[in-house]
């Protein structure tokens, strides 16, 4: 539709890869957190997603990251995240190489169409092979740009955050190429990305905005849900008064707890909110 009110939108980065090869670690170096030495076992069981202001040419370019986990228990969010990125950045630790959940998740980037960054990471680990991986990559017909090829590869250390910035502006490049739009001054569409019952909130939902702006107060359906969003709130659990574009947010006023995956929209009542979360859940 309105195309002359499309607007630069920050790009979504999702972090996928095999269990255990660093996806966590390399986000709390660019975020500068300690999530993963948190984590039960020390693995991912959820999607993580963050709203990060990356340093590029000395300007802080504003873009959304999504940690997935690599167990192989949890394929669907996998495909999840590779579902609404625009970039998957493909973890792959040196020491360990291509392993089942790394050819899973570049198979969701593949299915989803959207472009591939690999990151080989613990390069600083006794027993890393970078160039073993590389050959890995070529074998299944991801050849390294620098070898010829088409699909940017950089060797980081996510533990000492070696090369991080080299991975962050490769990453910035392919999404400058992208040329990602979207209109903010409309009703927010997008898809759902985690869900869940909380003790005091209730039903609460991450949305992930892809079009449009959402906004406390709005009447919203989310498959069999709806509902009048009542509060949001950002990755650190602050309330906001609105998300626009690529902007991850935690939703609170829905009536029950709806699908994660399930897409969402902004309509104009609660009536037709209602009205459509039914007809849904009959169908
Ligand atoms: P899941 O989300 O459970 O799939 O794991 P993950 O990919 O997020 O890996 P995580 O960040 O939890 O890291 C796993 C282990 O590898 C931790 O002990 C990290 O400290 C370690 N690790 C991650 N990156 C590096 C690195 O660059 N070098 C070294 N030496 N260790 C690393
Ligand atoms: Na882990
Ligand atoms: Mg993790």
């Amino acid at each position: 539709d309105d195309l002359d009110k499309l607007e630069d939108r920050p790009p979504v980065l999702t972090i996928m890869g095999h269990v255990d090869h660093g996806k966590t670690t390399l986000l709390d170096y660019i975020r500068k957190t300690k999530v993963a030495a948190s984590e039960a076992g020390g693995i991912t069981q959820g999607i993580g997603a963050y709203k990060v202001l990356v340093p590029i040419d000395a300007k802080l370019q504003p873009c959304v990251f999504l940690d997935t986990p690599g167990h192989e228990a949890f394929g669907a969010m996998r495909a999840r995240g590779a579902r609404v990125t625009d970039i998957a950045i493909i973890v792959v630790a040196a020491d360990d190489g291509i392993r089942p959940q790394t050819n899973e998740a570049i198979a969701h980037a593949k299915a989803a169409g959207v472009p591939i960054v690999i990151a080989i990471n613990k390069i600083d680990k006794d027993g890393a092979n970078p160039e073993q991986v590389m050959q890995e990559l070529a074998s299944i017909g991801l050849m390294p740009e620098e070898w010829g090829g088409e699909v940017p590869v950089v060797q980081i250390s996510a533990l000492k955050g070696e090369k991080v910035d080299d991975l962050l502006e490769t990453v910035m490049l392919v999404a400058e190429l992208e040329e990602l739009k979207a209109n903010p001054h409309r009703g927010a569409k997008g898809t759902i990305i985690e869900a869940g019952l909380h003790k005091a909130k209730g039903p609460m939902a991450t949305f992930i905005v892809q079009n449009g702006t959402l906004k406390r107060g709005d009447m919203v359906v989310c498959g069999e849900a709806y509902g009048k969003v009542r509060a949001l709130f950002d990755e650190k659990g602050d309330r906001v008064d609105e998300a626009g574009p690529s902007i991850p947010v935690q939703v609170m006023g829905l009536n029950i707890v709806p699908i994660a995956g399930d897409e969402f929209e902004v309509v104009g009542s609660l009536v037709v909110a209602r009205e459509k979360a039914e007809a849904r859940a009959e169908s």
